[in-house]
């Protein structure tokens, strides 16, 4: 069986500033698959590139196949039918508009292949929503409108979501409480791929992660192992093992 998503050579430039050098990465069905690196290591070129995004005069080549059709060559919006949902960083909600409103404004693509969730599903997702639900979003705490995001993307019926630092703002002990719906989200039957600098609370809720170092991948392989990754240690887990 192929990968839900598996990216081969990817390689993206800005102008002549190559970003990525060939990245090979897959994730698997109802798999949490984490990306970590460093500010400026190329983790949201790595995305926008899964997405079809351009931010500026980015240019991509190499492969991009979702259930092992190549997607590469299609426009953002047509990858998004095809189930590939990418939340934003420190996007994904409009700020003037309620919770209610903000989750109604999507609806699955004609052809979704993910599993379809009404609003009343998101609340069940989110328990903290239903509350807030006649609330504009800029008045929500930064991890409540991460969920709203979160809920915006699953209103699209993904069969991948992509979470672009989804703990950018949020105070500490919001991160894992995300990032643990997260993990629900992927043990009932969803697939992620997640982009993060907290490589702490990554490691307790992916399956696999792989390390980003200026543009190259440097180390994946399951949580389990790369705990004790002396990059990982060094860098991310304050030089002290666990
Ligand atoms: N639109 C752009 N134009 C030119 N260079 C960019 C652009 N976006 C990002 N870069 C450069 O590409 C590299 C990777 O950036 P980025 O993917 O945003 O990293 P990360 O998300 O890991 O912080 C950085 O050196 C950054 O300066
Ligand atoms: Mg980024």
């Amino acid at each position: 069986m192929s990968p839900l998503l598996e990216l081969a050579d990817l390689r993206v430039r800005y102008g002549h500033t190559a970003a990525l050098h060939g990245v090979d990465l897959t994730v698997g069905q109802r798999e949490l698959v984490a990306v970590a690196g460093a500010n400026g290591a190329g983790k949201s070129t790595l995305v926008n590139a899964v997405a079809g995004w351009s931010r500026g005069r980015a240019v991509a080549t190499g492969g991009v196949r979702l259930d092992g059709v190549d997607v590469a060559g299609l426009p953002a919006h047509h990858r998004t039918r095809k189930g590939i949902v990418l939340v934003p960083e420190g996007k994904g909600v409009f700020e003037g508009l309620t919770v209610e409103e903000n989750l109604q404004l999507v609806s699955p693509p004609k052809g979704a292949g993910g599993k379809r969730y009404d609003v009343s599903d998101i609340y069940e997702v989110f328990p903290q929503l239903p509350g807030r639900a006649s609330k504009k979003c800029s008045t929500l705490s930064g991890g409540e409108r991460q969920m709203v995001a979160i809920g915006r993307a699953l209103r699209a019926a993904p069969r991948l979501l992509i979470l672009d630092e989804p703990s950018v703002g949020l105070a500490p002990r919001l991160v894992l409480d995300v990032l643990r719906h997260v993990r629900e989200l992927v043990d009932g039957g969803l697939s992620v791929l997640l982009v993060e600098q907290n490589v702490k609370a990554t490691l307790e809720v992916a399956d696999r992660l792989y390390l980003l170092e200026q543009g190259r991948v440097v180390g994946s392989g399951p949580v389990e192992q790369m705990r004790d990754d002396e990059r990982i240690v060094a860098a991310y887990l304050g030089g002290l093992r666990a």
